[in-house]
């Protein structure tokens, strides 16, 4: 199986996922493993955001409306990677640099952390058909893509209880929550809250290129 067959795509994305779910989990494990998998998924991330030939893209083709979108939600999210990985060589309690201000870099940190869920959702919900034909999703019954779209559709309503129990939404806000999971008390939920917020937002960046699409259309006939 070679590196570039859409399972192994498709794999390394779910490899990303989980590592990136790891790192909101600080307090269960701690520091160590913490820097350990954030390590691993920026490495991850900014492979996929430097190799896949994107950026050259950007300088060629025609661009519209939708193009124009897609492009600077992707870029917010390279944006974000680069914050999160440059603060996270500062703050990093095992390389230990002699920083001043590094309150001010942690709190930089957690904020762009936690906006990463957002725009990781948003830019899979974005990618959405081309993971839908690695999956070959046009093979299935219709019943069974009604199904699978309802309880995605399901999943993201429970994000937006989901959001508030973790403390997400304020924290988009750039504001400070109470909300702490006790780990002592249950590890699975803590994930399957991240997932269902993943997905409330995979399901607005789908709504948003469905939405660029008909824009597109229309003006294409119009
Ligand atoms: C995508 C990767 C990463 C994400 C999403 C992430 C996310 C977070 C979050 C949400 C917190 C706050 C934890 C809490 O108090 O609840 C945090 C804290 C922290 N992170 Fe990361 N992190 C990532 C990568 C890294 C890396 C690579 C390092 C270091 C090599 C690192 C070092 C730290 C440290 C030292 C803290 C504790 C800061 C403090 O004293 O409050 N992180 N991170």
């Amino acid at each position: 199986m070679s590196w570039r067959s859409p399972s192994a795509r498709l794999g390394l994305v779910a490899v990303m996922l989980a590592l990136l779910a790891f790192c909101f989990s600080y307090w269960w494990q701690g520091n160590l493993w913490h820097e350990v998998a954030g390590t691993l998924v920026l490495t991850f991330i900014l492979r996929h955001v430097l190799n896949n030939g994107w950026w050259w893209r950007l300088a060629r083709g025609r661009w519209t409306l939708a193009r124009a979108v897609a492009s600077v939600l992707t870029l917010l999210l390279a944006l974000d990677v680069l914050v999160v990985t440059l603060t996270s060589l500062a703050i990093s309690r095992s390389l230990s640099l002699p920083l001043p201000g590094t309150f001010t870099l942690r709190e930089i940190h957690w904020f762009a952390a936690w906006w990463m869920v957002a725009l990781v959702g948003v830019h899979l919900g974005l990618n959405a058909g081309r993971v839908a034909r690695f999956l070959r999703w046009s093979m299935l019954p219709a019943a069974g893509r009604a199904a699978l779209g309802m309880a995605a559709l399901g999943l993201a309503v429970q994000g937006v209880f989901s959001g508030a129990i973790l403390g997400l939404w304020p924290r988009l806000m750039f504001r400070y929550s109470l909300a702490m999971w006790d780990f002592n008390a249950s590890v699975l939920p803590f994930f399957g809250h991240w997932i269902a917020v993943v997905m409330l937002f995979a399901v607005i960046g789908r709504g948003i290129a469905t939405a660029l699409d008909w824009q597109l259309r229309r003006s294409a006939f119009a």
